[in-house]
């Protein structure tokens, strides 16, 4: 059992995102799991430009490293995506890895994973929407939603024992719902949604332009 997670804080290893994903992913080792924390700060990501290649060619002409992490996701079984929060949303490292996820959005892919997120913040906004934001991203794609995290800094480097402990169980909760195979109705949940069926019009309207999303919703059976 592979859980791999992406945390997007600049503030790397001494950052409280990274301690929460830290303890959470010490929790799933200490159960069997195999894991792998991504710092997005480490990798090259370049900005999305928005020329939709990924969506006509299937392929993102960057040459960075999305593809690399892209495929560590692919290898996985469960998927946590981190960020503190900042001015009320994820941090700009965590939201343009998420722009240039965006074929992988178009072209749902994450079925028979598993999902969770973790987000923390110093008490202004809604950091429980923050971490839902990415826990829905992946969800999007098919994983199954284990749950999230929402803590609270102490200051700027401390998080409570009680988050701590929070992070474990999420642990604890990812590595059972892959033992058992948890399911969810994706077909209900996800392909019912107005996001779903606007993205299904978009793609049935413009299939000259979105020709691989096309062909894989095609394959797939959803138009
Ligand atoms: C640019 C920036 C924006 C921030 N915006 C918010 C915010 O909107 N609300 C909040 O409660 N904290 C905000 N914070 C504080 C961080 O969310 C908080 O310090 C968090 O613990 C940082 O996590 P890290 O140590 O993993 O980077 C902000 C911090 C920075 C540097």
């Amino acid at each position: 059992m592979n859980i791999l997670a992406i945390v997007g804080s600049p503030h790397k290893k001494w950052g409280c995102t990274y301690r929460l994903t830290k303890r959470m992913l010490d929790e799933c080792q200490s159960l069997g799991a195999e894991t792998e924390i991504v710092l997005l700060q480490d990798y090259e990501i370049n900005y999305c430009r928005g020329c939709g290649l990924c969506l006509v060619e299937g392929e993102c002409p960057q040459k960075d490293d999305v593809k690399l992490i892209q495929g560590k996701m692919m290898e996985a079984d469960g998927i946590v995506m981190a960020s503190p929060v900042y001015v009320f949303h994820v941090t700009g490292l965590m939201k343009n890895f998420i722009d240039r996820c965006l074929p992988m959005g178009h072209r749902p892919s994450l079925h028979g994973k598993y999902a969770a997120a973790i987000s923390v913040y110093l008490g202004v906004g809604d950091v429980e929407a923050v971490a839902r934001y990415m826990l829905t991203f992946l969800m999007a794609q098919g994983a199954y939603p284990v749950g999230i995290v929402a803590a609270l800094a102490r200051n700027i480097i401390d998080v409570s024992e009680e988050d701590l402990e929070k992070a474990a169980n999420l642990g604890r909760e990812m590595v059972q719902a892959i033992k058992e195979k948890r399911t969810f109705s994706w077909e209900n949940y996800v392909a019912k949604s107005k996001e779903f069926q606007a993205l299904r019009k978009l793609i049935l309207e413009g299939k000259d332009f979105f020709k691989k999303d096309y062909e894989y919703w095609k394959e797939k059976g959803w138009l």
